[in-house]
């Protein structure tokens, strides 16, 4: 299949967006899959309601059929036809950060296939803020299931050449509108049980959603890496998900925690015995959160392709977006060493 790419750039007039909109818009009607960009990475995007659509995105990321995808929506009443509760803490938070970065798990009605939501009776929604994903959700008139638009396992795609790396020929098209502002992917928050649970954390903090309807669970997944560790039974249900290998290069990642300073010499004394080997240095000090955060999969991608053997990332403190980063960088990581 070839892979059409469908540019939008930012200075084109609204009515020649429309026409590219639109274009991308028949091909998921028809049942086809198409990589779009969002504020956080880029989706791989299906009629969330199409099984056999469905089975295409799992087909292309080569993802496994037992972790759930999240289902786009760009109006609320769009939410009522997918979950079947929404719970007062969903109508708090979706009032205070819809559209955005934040992913809503809540029970599922019958209309959401079990393919989209891999068997479970709960679905993930969110509303992106994106104007292309939601003119392009709006034109469909579907929901659209989206997972980021990489191969599994890799880093997500923040650029469409990111998603043509790993996804060409394998999509129907991909819409080319640059790179995307934050870089980790939105928060999950399940709030199908009796407490809410932090999945995953995002671009919306852990502070900020506590701040606003108050305690909230962190899953143990969250912090600790997950690859080569066996998944409980009990973790395994609440978010399949969780507990695959993610997010991570070609290279090798060693992730190095402690104060700054002893950091940095100790990142020095690992590059040094790594003689021979190609090392990406990924240091974090002097850097925003916020910047690490939407650069930090463009510098898995680019140490990949320029051959690089190690990449050793410095760590960052859990405050605000800080907890997204280490996350990414705990699941994608061989070697954690710490102070
Ligand atoms: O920012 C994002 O969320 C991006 C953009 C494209 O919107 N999408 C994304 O999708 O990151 P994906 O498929 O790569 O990650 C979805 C995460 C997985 O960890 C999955 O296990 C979890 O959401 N998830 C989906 N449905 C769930 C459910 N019903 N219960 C628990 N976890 C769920
Ligand atoms: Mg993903």
């Amino acid at each position: 299949m070839k892979t059409k790419v469908i540019r939008i750039q930012k200075s084109m007039p609204s009515k020649k967006t429309g026409k590219q909109i639109a274009e991308a818009a028949r091909i998921i009607i028809a049942g086809g899959i198409v990589a779009f960009p969002t504020e956080t990475v880029y989706g791989l995007g299906a009629n969330a309601l199409d099984a056999e659509a469905i089975r295409k995105i799992f087909r292309a990321k080569g993802r496994p059929f037992d972790d759930p995808l999240i289902v786009h929506i760009a109006s609320k009443h769009q939410l009522y036809g997918l979950a079947a509760r929404v719970t007062a803490e969903a109508k708090i938070l979706m009032k205070k950060f819809w559209p955005g970065p934040l992913t809503l798990v809540l029970r599922k009605t019958k209309k959401v296939p079990k393919i989209t939501t891999a068997g479970l009776d709960t679905v993930a929604i969110r509303m992106p803020s994106h104007p292309i994903a939601l003119g392009l959700i709006c034109a469909t008139g579907v929901p659209i299931a989206a997972p980021s638009a990489n191969t599994f396992g890799r880093p997500s795609p923040t650029s469409a050449r990111d998603v043509l790396e790993d996804l060409d020929c394998k999509i129907d098209a991909v819409i080319d509108a640059g790179r995307t502002r934050i870089g980790v992917e939105s928060t999950v928050l399940d709030l199908s049980g009796k407490t809410p649970v932090l999945l995953r954390p995002g671009n919306i903090t852990l502070e900020q959603l506590e701040k606003t309807i108050g305690k909230i669970k962190v899953h143990p997944l969250v912090r600790v890496r997950t690859h080569g560790t066996k998944p409980t039974k009990k973790t395994a249900v609440r978010s399949p998900g969780l507990a695959y290998r993610h997010y991570a290069p070609r290279a090798e990642v060693i992730l190095v925690e402690g104060p700054a300073k002893w950091a940095e010499a100790k990142i020095k004394k690992i590059k040094a015995g790594l003689a021979g080997k190609k090392v990406v240095v990924l240091k974090t000090s002097g850097l925003s959160k916020e910047k690490l955060a939407s650069r930090l999969f463009g510098e898995f991608r680019v140490a990949d392709r320029k051959g690089a053997d190690i990449i050793i990332v410095q760590g960052v403190d859990e405050q605000g977006i800080g907890l997204a980063v280490m996350n990414r960088v705990r699941k994608a990581a061989a070697r954690i060493v710490k102070s």
